[in-house]
Parts: C-alpha cells; structure tokens; sequence
C-alpha cells in the first residue's frame, strides 16, 4: 500500500528535504497541486514576515540576508503556531523545515511524519538554477529566466531577483547547509523515513519520480 493510500482521509505529513535551489519549492507546488496538500515553506513565511515589516520578520532579515540560518527558537514557534491552524489538517508539505537537528527533533515531538523526500541535485547545477530564479511577488510563482524571458508574471507581478541570491550569500547558504542541513539525511534514513529523488532533468520529471514514490 503506497503512502497516499495509508494517508488518504487524514492527509499525508511531508517534508521536502534539499539543498538552497534543488527545487524544493518548484516541486512542493506541483506536489500540492496533485495530492491536495498545503505548501508550507519557512523561507516564504520569513520573507512574507520581513515585507510586513513584522517584528520577527525584521529580526529574521539579519540572518537571511547574510545567508546565515534564523535561531531555532524563532523558527519553531513559528512553525508550532502554524501547524496548529485548521488549514493543515488535510495534510502538509514542510518545505525548508526541518534544517538542523534541533528543529527536527522538536518536530518529532508533535508530528508523525510519513516521509521525507530528499532532492539530491549536484553543486553545479545548483548554482544555474539559482542564478537565474526570478519571483513574483503577488502570487509567489517561480520562474527560471532559462525558460521564461519576461519581467512580468502571468498574474501581472513584476518578477524580482531574491536579494539572499546574491553569489556570495549563495556560497555561504551551501556551506551552511552542508554543517548545518545535510545531517539530517542520515537522521532521517536512521528513522526509515528518507525517499532519496533524483532532482535533475525538468520541473515534471522530477515531479514524475517523486509521484510513483509515493503511490503503490
Ligand atoms: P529558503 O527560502 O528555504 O531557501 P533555500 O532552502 O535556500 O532554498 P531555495 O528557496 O533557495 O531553493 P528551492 O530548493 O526552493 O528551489 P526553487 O524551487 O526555488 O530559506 C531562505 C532563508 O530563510 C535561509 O537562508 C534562512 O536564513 C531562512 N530560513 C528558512 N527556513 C529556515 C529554517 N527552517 N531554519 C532557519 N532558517 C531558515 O528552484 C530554484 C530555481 O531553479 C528556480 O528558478 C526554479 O525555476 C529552477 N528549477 C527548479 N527545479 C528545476 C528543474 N527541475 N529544472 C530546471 N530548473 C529548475
Ligand atoms: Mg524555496
């Protein structure tokens, strides 16, 4: 029986585990759209924070800026709160979330997840994909300037350039990942929770092998 089966009437728990640019939240929107799961990603909600001009979300932009992880403590009880909210009953994709071992373990204290899918991507790659992100800010939507040569978003949003993909923060947001992040691969295959997907080739076809991973 695969994990959507098991999950179906309650909603299946997922995390979306990868290094800064291997398409995490590309994939967890296309996930959602399938399986009717809601995209919960902490960099959206810190950067939503930071344009509210928020407490917490001035707080966070010291630390996102630098490329530098925002404290543990800040991190969960945003999340906590999160969670708790009715929305995501049907079921959820963290994206971002877990990203040190602290914060997975504070996770596995009040959510049994059902599978962490890992986006294993090489370095190179890495960097094209986020030297050329663009976003719009109205409706979140990422492009690739590769396959999308406009200013302006379907929705009318003026495409912008995150100011955390700036080469040098990249570099230290991957040697962050790599002391801080990548343990996590082994604490989760640890649990027999890891789903490794390769996370080369297109958008769809990535979404193609994260699909039959998680059906019978
Ligand atoms: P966050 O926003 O989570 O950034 P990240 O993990 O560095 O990941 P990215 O959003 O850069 O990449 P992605 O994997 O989502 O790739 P995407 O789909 O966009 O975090 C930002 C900051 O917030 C952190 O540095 C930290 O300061 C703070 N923070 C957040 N969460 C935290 C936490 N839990 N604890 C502490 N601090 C936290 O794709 C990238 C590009 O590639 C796009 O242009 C896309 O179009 C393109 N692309 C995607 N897939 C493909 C494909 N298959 N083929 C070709 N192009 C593709
Ligand atoms: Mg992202």
């Amino acid at each position: 029986q695969g994990l959507f089966e098991l999950r179906k009437g309650d909603g299946m728990r997922l995390v979306l585990l990868g290094p800064p640019g291997a398409g995490k939240g590309t994939q967890a929107a296309l996930m959602c759209r399938r399986l009717g799961l809601l995209h919960i990603s902490t960099g959206d909600m810190l950067r939503q924070e930071l344009q509210a001009k928020t407490e917490l979300g001035l707080k966070a932009h010291a630390y996102i800026e630098k490329g530098e992880l925002v404290p543990d403590s800040i991190i969960l009880d945003m999340v906590r709160a999160k969670l708790e909210e009715p929305e995501c009953e049907n079921g959820y994709i963290l994206d971002g979330f877990p990203r040190t071992l602290v914060q997975a373990d504070a996770l596995a204290q009040f959510v049994e997840l059902d599978a962490v899918i890992y986006l294993e991507v090489p370095f190179e790659i890495i960097i094209k994909r986020i030297s050329g992100r663009r976003r719009c800010p109205k409706c979140g939507v990422i492009y690739h300037t590769s396959h999308y040569e406009k200013s302006t978003c379907s929705c009318g949003g003026l495409l912008y350039q995150r100011e955390d993909d700036k080469l040098e923060t990249v570099k230290n947001r991957l040697a962050v990942y790599e002391a801080e992040t990548r343990p996590l691969i082994a604490y989760y295959s640890q649990k027999g929770l890891l789903r490794t997907v390769d996370g080369e080739g297109t958008p769809e076809e990535v979404d193609a092998r994260i699909a039959a991973l998680l059906e019978p």
